[in-house]
């Protein structure tokens, strides 16, 4: 039998370059030798963007298409939405009353997620009831599956650190050792950051989204931070202080194309518009098929849903088989 799977990622539209290099090309490697789950989190979603739901629909098909379009393949992952496998909300229930409430107050994610609503205005700037639940949901999205790995980015760990303790006081409670202790799993990918150095993010508008165009890429591209001591195309360059272009080449050039590249920009051979000229071909290259992919599930809409409603089905299944258990080991009728 295969070790399990479990990750999800909120349904926040189109995907940028962060999220592929950073977490989903690592859910595509794990799909041959793991049994994996892998939900658009739309609950999540809800627990700070409740009264903006106009886009929801259509942010869960964009999210799916780009993962579609990045390898992910629905013959070997299971790929489902959080609400159409109500069981999460069944488990949720039963979490939450074995959960110490310092436990969810403490959680460093939660907290920044807190102090950022705090600091916006108008309506949503509370922390509500749902929010402060939002780690333990997690826990019960992981938990359902009964899930060995956790692959996500550094951020998300805290979270699974918590669904550990969360799963070792149910066993200790129910005097089982049903639930498995969840182990979070980065990758070694280095983080790509956005345009002006940044971290990458849609809000701050320096990303490069998946579903980009060649085009809009290479443009882009352009606006991406150099060496900012350099004036003239000949002064020699410093590719350690290329801020942003050079890190690229860095993700995206071969080994000897970097090296070429740092050589002719110290010897002052490279303008910085030339260079990021044929990092822009260098990037198109890369993303070619799964754009073509993209393309190909933004013209067959349909396809998606398929995919989204079978999945949500055999997660369901699997989640019908442990919450069997949970009620059984919590002595429910
Ligand atoms: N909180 C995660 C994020 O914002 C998304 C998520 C929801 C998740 N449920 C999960 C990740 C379960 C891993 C496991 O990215
Ligand atoms: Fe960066 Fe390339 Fe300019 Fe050198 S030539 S500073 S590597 S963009």
């Amino acid at each position: 039998m295969k070790q399990r799977i479990m990750s999800g990622m909120r349904p926040t539209g189109k995907l940028h370059l962060g999220h592929y290099l950073g977490v989903i090309d690592n859910w595509v490697k794990l799909q041959d030798d793991y049994d994996c789950f892998y939900q658009v989190a739309d609950w999540h979603a809800l627990t700070t963007k409740y009264d903006k739901t106009e886009n929801l629909r259509q942010d869960i098909l964009d999210v799916v298409m780009d993962w579609l379009a990045c390898g992910i393949n629905p013959d070997k992952s299971t790929l489902y939405v959080q609400s159409l496998v109500p069981e999460t909300a069944e488990l949720h229930i039963y979490l939450s009353m074995i959960t110490p409430q310092n436990w969810v107050e403490r959680d460093p994610t939660l907290k920044d997620m807190a102090k950022i609503l705090k600091s916006k205005e108008g309506m949503g700037t509370q922390v509500n009831y749902g929010l402060m639940g939002y780690p333990v949901l997690m826990t019960a999205d992981i938990l359902l599956f009964n899930a060995d790995f956790v692959p996500v980015g550094i951020d998300q760990v805290a979270h699974v650190e918590l669904s550990r303790d969360i799963a070792r006081r149910f066993n200790y409670v129910y005097n089982t050792d049903f639930f498995k202790e969840p182990q979070p799993k980065l990758n070694n990918c280095s983080l790509i950051c956005g345009l002006d150095g940044n971290k990458m993010g849609k809000s701050f508008n320096n990303d490069i989204k998946i579903s980009d165009t060649e085009e809009v890429t290479a443009k882009k591209i352009m606006t991406a931070i150099t060496d900012r001591s350099r004036i003239r195309k000949d002064d020699p360059g410093h590719p350690d202080e290329c801020e942003v272009a050079y890190k690229y080449w860095k993700i995206f050039g071969g080994e000897n194309e970097i090296e070429q590249v740092a050589t002719e920009c110290k010897a002052g051979a490279r303008g910085c518009a030339d260079c990021k000229r044929k990092l822009g071909a260098k990037i198109n290259e890369r993303m070619a098929e799964i754009r073509k992919r993209r393309k190909y599930y933004e013209e067959h809409p349909e396809i998606v849903e398929t995919i989204i409603k079978d999945g949500s089905e055999k997660a369901r299944i699997e989640a019908q088989k442990t919450l069997a258990k949970v009620r059984e080991l919590v002595k429910m009728y």
